[in-house]
C-alpha cells in the first residue's frame, strides 16, 4: 500500500472529529471521499497530511510512520495536498507561488522556475502567471494550490473540494485536470460534494459521517447504499433513482 491510515481519530477536547477512520491507498487509485459537512473529511486530511497530529492511529506512506512528522516532512515523503480554503500567497505572483512549491524538489532557482512554468503550463494557468493570486478569484487560486502542489513532485495528491464552486465548463476542464495528473503515475484521494466528481474519477470511494466510515465500495454501489443515502446523498436522490 503507498499510504495505509489505521484506527485514525482526532479529538478537539472531549469533541471527537474524527473516530478510528481507515483508509488504504494503493498506488495509482483514485479514492473518493464524501460526506456531509463536519463529517471529518477536512480533519481527516489533515491527518494523513501532517497538518495536525492524530490524537490516535498511524499513518504509514510507502511502509513509513510519518504519524508524528511534520507537514514539511510529509511533502518530502510525497504527500501533497490542497486545502479546502485555498492557501496560496495572495500578494506574490501565480508563478512565484508555483515556484514556492518547486523549491521543495529544487535548490537552484533556475530549476525551480523551470519547473513551475511546466506545471503552470499544464495546469492552464500560463497566462496568468505574471499576476497577484488574489487577483485570481476563487476557482482560479484553487487551480494554483494544484499547481504548487503539483510542483512538490508528490507521489500522492488530497485534493480538498479542489473542484468546488466551478462553472460547467470549468469543471469538465478541472476534471479534465485530474486525468491528466492521474496519468502522470500520481495517486489521488479527493474530497468532492460534486458526485458527477466522484462517479467519473473514482475507482473507489468512502464515506464520512460523525467521523465514522459508514460505507466503502464503488461509486455504483455508494449510491445505492441506504446508510449513504440516508446519512448524505438524502432523499431526493432515492425518489430519483427509484424512479428510473
Ligand atoms: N481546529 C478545530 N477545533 C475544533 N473543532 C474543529 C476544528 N477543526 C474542525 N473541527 C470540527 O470538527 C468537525 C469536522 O470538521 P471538518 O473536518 O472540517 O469536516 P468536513 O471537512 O467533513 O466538513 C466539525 O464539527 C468541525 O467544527
Ligand atoms: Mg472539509
Amino acid at each position: 500500500m503507498l499510504l495505509s491510515a489505521q484506527n485514525v481519530s482526532k479529538s478537539f477536547g472531549s469533541f471527537l472529529a474524527v473516530r478510528g477512520a481507515d483508509l488504504a491507498v494503493a498506488e495509482g487509485e483514485i479514492i473518493g471521499l464524501i460526506g456531509p459537512n463536519g463529517a471529518g473529511k477536512s480533519t481527516f486530511f489533515n491527518c494523513l497530511a501532517g497538518d495536525t497530529v492524530p490524537t490516535t492511529g498511524r499513518v504509514l506512506f510507502d511502509g513509513v510512520d510519518l504519524t508524528r512528522a511534520s507537514a514539511e516532512a510529509h511533502a518530502r515523503a510525497g504527500i501533497g495536498r490542497t486545502f479546502q480554503v485555498p492557501a496560496t500567497f495572495e500578494d506574490m505572483t501565480v508563478l512565484d507561488n508555483v515556484m514556492v512549491g518547486a523549491f521543495l524538489r529544487y535548490r537552484h532557482r533556475r530549476d525551480a522556475r523551470e519547473s513551475a512554468l511546466r506545471v503552470i503550463e499544464m495546469t492552464g494557468l500560463a497566462r496568468q502567471s505574471a499576476q497577484r493570486a488574489r487577483s485570481l478569484g476563487t476557482p482560479g487560486r484553487k487551480r494554483l494550490e494544484i499547481a504548487r502542489v503539483l510542483a512538490t513532485g508528490p507521489r500522492l495528491m488530497l485534493l480538498d473540494e479542489a473542484l468546488a464552486g466551478l462553472t460547467p465548463t470549468e469543471l469538465q476542464q478541472a476534471i479534465a485536470l485530474v486525468r491528466r495528473i492521474h496519468e502522470l503515475g500520481i495517486t489521488l484521494v479527493i474530497v468532492e460534494h460534486i458526485m458527477e466528481v466522484i462517479m467519473t474519477l473514482a475507482q473507489r470511494v468512502l464515506v464520512f459521517n460523525q467521523g465514522h466510515v459508514i460505507a466503502h465500495g464503488e461509486p455504483r454501489e455508494i449510491v445505492a447504499n441506504e446508510a449513504v443515502i440516508e446519512a448524505y446523498l438524502g432523499r431526493g436522490h432515492r425518489k430519483r433513482r427509484d424512479a428510473q
